[in-house]
């Protein structure tokens, strides 16, 4: 008999967001009356519809694929060059930020990304995630052996945790060990926190001096609206030396059914091989890519570029204060019942303190039961989130109007 991959028997209960969809289901077919009033505001999924400008360059680059003249078959498994010079150009240069475009690889997601990310990366690194932490980042690293087993608590042996606690503002410090490789989340999921420019110097300079990688998940980037929060680790002198970027469109552009998103691996980018020399990681993951991606649709990298036209910047800044405003109103809300709330400033995702003697999964329930709304608990992101919960932003104005409602008029 074939043998299995026995690090994913160390992976504990589902993913975070399948098993709230279980127990969504379970209260569903349990309760088919308060069904029909049940509001999503669990997973970051957006619901408002793909930009015209989106559409419309989609439509286009369909009618392409019809011609025998303009017809494509493979395209380059790093990404169309049109995209990767409108995503160099528009989101780095534009900025004063050195990134060419054969740095940007085009992928179906930053999460596929964030995990695929390991093939390149060696056995031997200390992994250090923050406490709560996007899922993916940890469950990743099980799979790939770089974890012991989980305790009680979720967490995994071998694991470097760095608390986000209220004290210190959902951002973590720069740890005293040193760790390999470091994943960094700003604007942070799920907390909604974000670094300052002085914080993230911070873990520049400990990634120089450790030569340590830090790998910036910046999906979120486009929520930040104070001034003076960097929006790209490469903000950061040296981080060119030291950091991966994964940004995405799914956030931004409405993509999280039409899927792209795309990493910056910057050429000046060095790991040690097992013998200890240094070598750059450019041209492994783009062997990677070419090895086990091919690419993107073209339709849907067509569908990317719109977004950064005149119209498609518009319509990505519409949709963002559309959900920014879902935000305030769900933060008032929270604040309004007595709660101690975080984020939902630069980031679409609201962190709350559950009320007194509530754990995270107690609120997930009680907002289940009593308010048919669906959260995310936050020990669903590590034990440092227990006791808090998750409020996702993105709904029609309605439905965030009506979570306000029930938060404000339940008896916590
Ligand atoms: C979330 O809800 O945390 C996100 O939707 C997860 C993701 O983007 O993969």
């Amino acid at each position: 008999m074939a043998f299995l991959n026995d690090n994913y028997l160390k992976l504990r209960a589902g993913y975070l967001f399948p098993e709230i969809a279980r127990r969504v289901n379970t209260f569903c077919s349990d309760n088919p009356e308060a069904a029909k009033r049940l509001i999503r505001c669990g997973i970051g999924d957006v619901t408002e519809p793909l930009p015209s400008s989106v559409r419309t360059a989609m439509h286009a680059a369909v009618d392409e694929m019809g011609e025998r003249s303009t017809f494509r078959g493979y395209g380059p498994e790093q990404g169309h060059e049109f995209l990767r010079h409108a995503i160099a150009e528009n989101d780095y240069r534009s900025h004063g930020l050195e990134v060419a475009d054969d740095e940007i690889f085009v992928s179906d997601g930053s999460k596929c990304d964030c995990g695929n990310i390991l093939d390149v990366l060696g056995s031997r690194n200390t992994i250090a995630v923050m406490d709560p932490v996007y899922p993916v980042y940890v469950d990743t690293n099980v799979m790939a052996g770089h974890t012991g087993s989980a305790n009680d608590s979720g967490a995994y042996a071998g694991l470097l945790y760095l608390p986000c606690t209220e004290a210190n503002g959902f951002v973590a410090d720069v740890p005293t060990e040193r760790a390999d490789i470091v994943y960094l989340c700003f604007p942070n999921n799920p907390t909604g926190s974000v670094a300052t420019r002085a914080q993230l110097e911070a873990w520049v300079q400990y990634a120089l001096k450790h030569e340590s990688i830090l790998l910036f998940d910046a999906a979120y980037e486009a929520y930040i609206s104070q001034p003076g929060i960097p929006h790209s680790i490469y903000e950061i002198p040296g981080a060119r030396e030291c950091a991966i970027e994964f940004r995405s469109f799914s956030k931004n552009g409405g993509f999280t059914g039409t899927r792209c998103a795309f990493t910056v691996v910057p050429k000046s980018l060095q790991a040690r091989t097992a013998s200890g020399e240094k070598h750059a990681l450019h041209p492994l993951w783009n062997r990677r890519m070419s090895t086990k991606f091919n690419g993107v649709s073209y339709i849907v990298q067509r569908g990317a570029e719109a977004l950064y036209t005149p119209q498609g910047k518009a319509e990505v800044a519409a949709l963002i204060s559309h959900y920014m405003g879902n935000a305030q109103i769900l933060r008032t809300a929270a604040i309004d019942a007595g709660m101690s709330v975080w984020g939902g400033v630069n980031a679409p995702y609201i962190w709350v303190k559950a009320p007194a003697g509530m754990n995270s999964w107690q609120m997930f329930d009680r907002m289940l039961n009593d308010a048919n709304v669906v959260i995310t608990p936050g020990s669903g992101f590590g034990s440092a989130g227990e006791g808090y919960f998750r409020i996702s932003s993105f709904n029609n104005r309605a439905n965030a109007e009506e979570v306000a409602r029930r938060i404000k008029s339940a008896r916590w």
